[in-house]
Parts: structure tokens; C-alpha cells; sequence
């Protein structure tokens, strides 16, 4: 037993070091594959993300705008939430956003627990409020049963509903894109347009703020470097938490991972197309003109970072019971 457990870890260490001497010396490192240690949490945040039922009309669920079948966001400019009502910002994906030093674009949330009792109170998302989406939850048996069995009591608190989206969510990494296939040795992983692409990326500048694993979410930065960012929006950022004006304009570096899948683009959605951000990037954060041929470049090489997208089998939802508040979508 104990020399198997020896041979074990002997051969495990063998193996991190084979791999860390391929990987390549870049400011990016590969996304990482999730490591689940609490399958059964997991599974009940996967259940709460979908569940409707989280939201005063029983229509939105934290899916309708970050849809795991559209690279975790609704492709829309801004969101719709409540009533139809037009949301004031674009909807970030949530793929790789447990990577994120914090969470929304003005940083407002530390993590993706505390980020996920937002979205049920805010009255602009899903309009509820803690103590009717718990409610509901302990009105629904099948819930109850799940809870015991996952946190060892079948209390249902708010705290518990967060906990298990969160870890829900660390499960939303995205391996395996061909940028990481080359990061991790593969020559023949990326073609020589991709290759360009990331060899302009890297000598303009980009990487200075789209950095480390998911290329962005390490800092906030000021939209607008070398000319004002021009928008009706009236997001103003980090100093919405802050309170400091030099912070107005600064937003969370978005990451860019996936980026082919999460049009459109900026806080304000109003970047249609990759080139479209790519030639904005360019002119406000770097003060460079590019030309077509360097942007179609750059754009090849965002698109080899889509990685393998979230699957799994779609999670069935526990009926509701008598008890079971009704859904109010009109009043
Ligand atoms: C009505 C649309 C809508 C719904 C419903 C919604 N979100 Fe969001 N979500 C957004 C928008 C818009 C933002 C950006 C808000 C901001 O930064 O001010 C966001 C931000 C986030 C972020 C931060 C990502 C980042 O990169 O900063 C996470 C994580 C997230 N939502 C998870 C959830 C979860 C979990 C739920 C369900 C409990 C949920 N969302 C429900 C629209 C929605
Ligand atoms: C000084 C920091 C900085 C530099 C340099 C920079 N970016 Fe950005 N990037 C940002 C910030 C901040 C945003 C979010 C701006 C907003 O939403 O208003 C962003 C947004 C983006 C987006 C949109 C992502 C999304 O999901 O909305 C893309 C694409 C992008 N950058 C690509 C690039 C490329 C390509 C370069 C180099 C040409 C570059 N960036 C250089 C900070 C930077």
C-alpha cells in the first residue's frame, strides 16, 4: 500500500515537471481544466443557474444572459432584464470568470459569490429579492432534499444558493483552444496568419493589460488612453466603487478568451465586430493605426482562443409544490 502510494506521487511529479518544461516562456499561460473536489455542490449550482424560478417573473435565469450555449453571454449590446426593461451594460461572459481578480466591469463584486446574490435582487435582472428566491427554493422538495444532502442540513439560506452557483461557475473554464495546444508545444497548433496575429499582439502592447491566463481580468484600465473613449453610456467605471475620479473610465480588462463567441463588443456593446474592437484598441490604448491586413491578423488570432466550451447533460429542475410562490411576470 505504501510503496503504491509512493510510485503515485513519484510518477506525479514526474509528470508536472515533463509538462512545466514544455510549456512556453509567454506573459499567457494555458487555461487549466477545472478540478472539481464537490461534484454534488456543483451539480446544485448548476440546477440554481438555470432555475427560472430565481426571478420574480419565473422567466430569467442567470442562463437567459450569460447563455452556456453562446459562449456565456446573450449577444446582445446590453441586456434585458425585468419586464423587458433595457439593461445599462453588457453582459461579460461568465467563462473563465472565476480567473478574475473581481467580478463585473467596475469591479464591484470580490468574487463569484458575492457576485451571484446580485443579479436576484437587482430590479433591472431577475427583480426578486433574497428572502422570496430562498423561499421558493424551500417551498420546492426536491431542493430541499438536494440542500441536505450537499451542506448536511436542509436549511436553504442565501448564502448556501451563492455558494453553490460559485462553485458552479469554477467549473466554467475553457482548455484546450489552439492557442494553449501551441502555448503547451504544439507547432503546428496555430497557422502563420494566427501566428502573426499573436506576434502583433504581443510587440504593440496588448498584452500589457491582456495578461495571464484568461488575457484580461488581472487589472483595471482606462478605457481611452491616446484619444477619449466616445459613448452615450453612462457607465463611468472603477470610480463608481472607488470614489476616485482618476478612476473614471477604468474598467476591468475584459478577458479575451472565447472573444469570437461574445460579440458585441465593451462595456457598452457597441464595438458589432472583432476588427471593429481590434481598430479601436489599436488607435485609443496603443495610439497605432492598423492597417486591414494587421487586424485580420490579430482577429485570426483571437479566434484560436475559443476553448473547449462547458458541456454536460442539461440539469432537470425539481417541480414546484402547491406551496410554491407563482410566477408574476406582468405586474
Ligand atoms: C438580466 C440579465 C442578467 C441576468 C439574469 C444575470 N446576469 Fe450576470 N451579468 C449581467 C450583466 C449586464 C453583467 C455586468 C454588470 C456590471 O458589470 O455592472 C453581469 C455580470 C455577471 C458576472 C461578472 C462577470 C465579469 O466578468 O465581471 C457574473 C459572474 C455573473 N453576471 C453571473 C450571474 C449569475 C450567477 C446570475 C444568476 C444568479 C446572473 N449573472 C444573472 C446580466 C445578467
Ligand atoms: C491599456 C490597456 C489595454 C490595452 C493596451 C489593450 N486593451 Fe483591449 N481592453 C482594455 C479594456 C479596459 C477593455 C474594456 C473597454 C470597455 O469595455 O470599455 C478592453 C476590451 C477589449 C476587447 C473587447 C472584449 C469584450 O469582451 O468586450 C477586445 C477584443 C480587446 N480589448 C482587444 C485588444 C487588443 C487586440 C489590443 C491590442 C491592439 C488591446 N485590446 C489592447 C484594455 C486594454
Amino acid at each position: 500500500m505504501k510503496l503504491k502510494a509512493i510510485a503515485i506521487a513519484s510518477a506525479l511529479a514526474l509528470a508536472g515537471s515533463a509538462w512545466a518544461a514544455t510549456v512556453r516562456d509567454e506573459p499567457i499561460e494555458p487555461i487549466q481544466a477545472a478540478k472539481v473536489t464537490n461534484p454534488a455542490m456543483v451539480e446544485l449550482g448548476k440546477k440554481l443557474f438555470f432555475d427560472p424560478r430565481l426571478s420574480r417573473s419565473g422567466f430569467i435565469s442567470c442562463n437567459s444572459c450569460h447563455n452556456l450555449s453562446m459562449g456565456g453571454s446573450d449577444n446582445l449590446k446590453t441586456s434585458i432584464g425585468d419586464k423587458w426593461q433595457q439593461g445599462p451594460i453588457n453582459s461579460p461572459t461568465v467563462l473563465n470568470s472565476s480567473l478574475a481578480v473581481a467580478q463585473f466591469w467596475d469591479g464591484r463584486a470580490a468574487d463569484l459569490k458575492e457576485q451571484a446574490g446580485g443579479p436576484i435582487a437587482n430590479p433591472g435582472e431577475m427583480a426578486f429579492t433574497h428572502d422570496l428566491a430562498v423561499g421558493t427554493l424551500r417551498s420546492i422538495p426536491g431542493y430541499v432534499a438536494e440542500f441536505k444532502s450537499v451542506f448536511g442540513s436542509a436549511a436553504i439560506n442565501i448564502d448556501k444558493v451563492t455558494q453553490a452557483i460559485a462553485a458552479f461557475e469554477e467549473t466554467l473554464v475553457t482548455p484546450n483552444s489552439p492557442f494553449d495546444a501551441w502555448l503547451k508545444g504544439d507547432d503546428k497548433a496555430l497557422t502563420d496568419r494566427e501566428l502573426a496575429g499573436y506576434g502583433l499582439f504581443k510587440e504593440s502592447g496588448c498584452v500589457a493589460c491582456h495578461n495571464g491566463p484568461a488575457m484580461g481580468g488581472t487589472s483595471f484600465q482606462k478605457m481611452g488612453l491616446f484619444e477619449p473613449y466616445k459613448t452615450n453610456n453612462p457607465a463611468e467605471g472603477r470610480s463608481a466603487v472607488t470614489g476616485n475620479d482618476a478612476d473614471r473610465m477604468n474598467f476591468k480588462v475584459p478577458t479575451l478568451r472565447n472573444v469570437e463567441l461574445t460579440y458585441p463588443y465593451f462595456h457598452d456593446g457597441e464595438a458589432a465586430t472583432l476588427e471593429e474592437a481590434v481598430d479601436v484598441m489599436g488607435r485609443l490604448q496603443l495610439g497605432r493605426k492598423y492597417s486591414e491586413a494587421e487586424i485580420a491578423d490579430i482577429v485570426a488570432f483571437l479566434k484560436a482562443l475559443t476553448g473547449d466550451q462547458p458541456t454536460f447533460v442539461m440539469p432537470l429542475l425539481p417541480p414546484s409544490s402547491n406551496d410554491t410562490p407563482k410566477p408574476n411576470p406582468w405586474e
